[in-house]
């Protein structure tokens, strides 16, 4: 009830599809929930398609986003001609199912960006583009926890090379991440955010690792409002400033594993010592439960921000050894930007 009134309403109107075609990568991040070893998936990635269909076939919005990824779907070991190929053919069939259920839908290829074939990427674009595919990239950037100095070359020069196809950097709010930002700054960061382009923050989704890698809210409020000040058009923090109205950051995705089963987030943190780090029973196809946890908590309804918070992420919240403050670590952050809306005249719109 409180869901269908409070997060319905907030809903994006986009869908998101999140389509892990295998695990096997080329990095060992300290935060992945995935087992990068494993190559289940990769010989054969058009067997995501009868979930995929099965999916569209019950889809009551007109527009699908789907992020394709791995682990590392253009990871140097495995990507040559052969799975260039398939990811072609998976696209092509992927805009047949959407023409056939009469769905817009784009397609988003998340890759860590220490690749070697931009050869095979560009002809990727190319064809799914000749063929009326809205085909781009997204990527990942962490201070703490993702690179080595080789990769980190590597991922520098691409992101050049890639420039203007790259839609976002997506960032991790790790403990390691916001202690470094927070005590050193980070120069390369800076150049990103300078180069303007889209960058994300995004909620840590606490897993067995989750001791090391959970801000405490202290921290995190300390980051938000470090944001605010220094980099206010990192997302969300600009939606919060700049917008009266907001979507939940929750994008409710939709998604195929690499064995093709179809869940939501929920699934992705299956060890028992996983689950155990969650207050609320975690069910694979339903999130009706952390997200009731989650509005019980904060008692969103009579919060004079409910309209501009884009409410964090119901997994990251409801883990259980959170060390929270006294209030809701959005709504404090959005008193911060209502005192900084004043001094520096943001308006909102
Ligand atoms: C699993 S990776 C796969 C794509 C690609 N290898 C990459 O890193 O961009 C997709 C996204 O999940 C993020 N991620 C990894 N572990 C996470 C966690 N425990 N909680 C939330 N996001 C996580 C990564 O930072 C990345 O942005
Ligand atoms: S690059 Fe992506 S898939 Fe690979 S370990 Fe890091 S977050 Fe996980
Ligand atoms: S600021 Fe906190 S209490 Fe207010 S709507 Fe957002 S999550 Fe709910």
């Amino acid at each position: 009830m409180l869901r269908e009134l409070l997060i319905d309403p907030k809903r994006d109107p986009e869908q998101e599809y999140t389509i892990h075609l295998f695990e096997f990568c080329n990095f060992r991040c300290a935060f992945c929930w995935q087992n990068h070893e494993d190559t289940i998936g990769i010989d054969n990635v058009l067997d995501k398609l009868p979930s995929i269909e099965k999916l569209i076939s019950q889809e009551f919005r007109t527009t699908v986003t789907f992020n394709i990824m791995g682990g590392e779907v253009f990871a140097p070991q495995i990507f040559n001609e052969n799975l260039c190929a398939g990811y072609v053919q998976l696209s092509e069939e992927i805009k047949k199912i959407c023409d056939r259920y009469n769905k817009k839908f784009s397609i988003n290829w998340v890759t860590n960006l220490a690749i070697e074939r931009n050869d095979l990427v560009k002809y990727l674009l190319a064809v799914s583009r000749e063929k009326g595919i809205d085909a781009r990239l997204t990527t990942s950037y962490d201070p703490r926890g993702r690179f080595n100095p080789k990769d980190l070359e590597l991922f520098k020069q691409n992101v050049e090379y890639w420039k203007d196809e790259l839609t976002c950097f997506s960032c991790l709010l790790t403990k390691a991440n916001i202690d470094y930002y927070l005590e050193h700054g980070d120069e390369y960061f800076d150049y990103l955010y300078k180069s303007g382009f889209y960058i994300y923050f995004d909620y840590y989704m606490p897993d067995e690792h989750a001791e090391h890698q959970m801000p405490s809210d202290k921290k995190l409020l300390e980051f938000f409002k470090w944001c605010v000040d220094n980099y206010p058009n990192v997302h969300p923090v600009k939606d919060w400033i700049f917008n009266k109205k907001n979507y939940a950051s929750c994008r409710t995705s939709k998604l195929v594993l690499a064995d093709g089963t179809i869940c939501q987030c929920g699934n992705l943190t299956q060890t028992p010592k996983s689950l155990s780090m969650y207050k609320t029973p975690i069910k694979r196809m339903d999130n009706s439960g952390i997200e009731d946890a989650f509005l019980n908590k904060y008692n969103c309804s009579s919060c004079e921000f409910l309209d501009r918070c884009t409410l964090g992420c119901f997994m990251n919240r409801d883990y259980k050894y959170l060390e929270d403050l006294d209030e809701c670590v959005f709504k404090l952050t959005h008193r911060y930007i209502e005192d900084v809306r004043v001094q520096k005249g943001y308006e909102a719109t």
